[in-house]
């Protein structure tokens, strides 16, 4: 017996019905939705080396999203697709994020997900949220990109359907981030756009998002794309696969991303860069983004890094407006953020030791 028997009627108005005329949807598509994007798009302070020279820095944070990050833009719609075609089970591989978007919309829609993560590299609260939301999950000894090559194996092989970014759903969902944006904007784009590069979705989707709106004239021109990928696994910034990436950022610990031709495309067509952001560079900007009240975790954090580096190097015009976007949400990687920040012993529960421990 299941507890869950029906699909509720009130339908959170998430992006699907937002885009829908953008989408590949039609009425009998039925949306799987947890009421995803409009995340907030947030002017910052600083950093001073910006604001001297008149650039404005816009973090756009996904990790608004109702699992904490970008994906769900992607998987309302690879699940509510993979549903219309009578899908009863969907996978994927993941760093983290992936499988907590696939767990959460197969919990909505009703059918089986399974996830494949590579052990002792996904953080913590991306693995407790995936498995109490349903999921199964299957641990291998290899990275993402052996998890990857298996999940595709297992969905050629099955009914299963591939939710990773491979299907070309989720780049659909994913591109309505460039919507929001150039809506924030009055229908504008901003100059620039950065964000992490790890298995290159993501600025696929970007780019798509923007070209189609620059295609039919919505917008009059689309923005520079700036891609970063961590400097242990930075494989397009180099020219060849890692065999074994490493960083801090997790989520985008990829040495041979699916995307790459498509991330090499956004790159050329809008006169962009892919560089790379050393994990010292990562954390800085992560801590930085935190006392703007931005609490990203550290592969969301790679985007800023990056912008910030190339405007203290004088490569970005004065007067510019830069998106950065901020793809995952700080709790879902406690065990950094605790490294980075520890508490002091508790004082007794008086007016005097609280004054003379806050120095007042
Ligand atoms: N930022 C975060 C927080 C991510 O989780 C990912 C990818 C990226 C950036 C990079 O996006 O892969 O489209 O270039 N995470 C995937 C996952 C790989 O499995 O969650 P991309």
């Amino acid at each position: 017996m299941t507890l869950l028997a029906t699909r509720p009627t009130f339908k959170a108005r998430g992006l699907i019905e937002r885009w829908r005329s953008r989408l590949p949807v039609s009425a009998d598509t039925p949306v799987i939705s947890l009421g995803e994007g409009d995340t907030p798009l947030v002017e910052l302070r600083g950093p001073l080396e910006a604001r001297e020279r008149g650039i404005r820095v816009f973090a756009k944070f996904d990790g608004a999203n109702p699992t904490g990050s970008f994906k769900d833009r992607g998987m309302t719609m690879a699940v509510s697709k993979a549903l219309e075609d009578g899908a009863k089970a969907i996978a994927c591989a993941s760093t983290g994020n992936t499988s907590a978007a696939a767990a959460a919309y197969a919990s909505r829609a009703g059918v089986d997900c399974v996830i494949v993560l590579p052990a002792g590299y996904v953080a913590a609260g991306k693995i407790a949220q995936t498995i109490l939301m349903g999921a199964k999950i299957v641990q291998i000894e290899g990275n993402f990109d052996d998890a990857l090559r298996l999940v595709r194996e297992l969905c050629d092989v099955t009914p299963i359907a591939l939710v990773n970014s491979v299907n070309p759903y989720r780049i659909e969902g994913q591109k309505s981030i460039a919507f929001e944006v150039a809506e924030s904007f009055d229908w504008d784009a901003p100059e620039y756009h950065a964000m992490p590069v790890g298995n290159a979705g993501n600025i696929t989707a970007h780019w798509k998002g923007y070209t189609e709106l620059f295609e039919d004239k919505t917008i009059s021109r689309k923005p520079i794309m700036l891609g970063f990928q961590a400097a242990g696994a930075a494989p397009i910034v180099l020219g060849h696969t890692i065999e074994k990436p490493e960083t801090i950022a997790t989520a985008i610990r990829i040495g041979n991303p699916a995307s790459w031709c498509y991330a090499l495309g956004a790159r050329d067509e809008s006169g962009g860069v892919i560089e790379a952001v050393t994990d010292d560079e990562i954390l800085t900007a992560y801590q930085f983004l935190a006392k703007e009240g931005m609490f990203c975790e550290p592969a969301s954090a790679a985007s800023f890094s990056g912008a910030w580096r190339m405007i203290r190097e004088g490569r970005i015009p004065d007067g510019s407006r830069i998106v950065c976007t901020l793809t995952g949400h700080g709790l879902k990687d406690p065990t950094t953020a605790s490294k980075l920040a520890s508490l002091e012993t508790p004082v007794p529960a008086t007016l005097e030791a609280l004054q003379r421990a806050i120095g007042v």
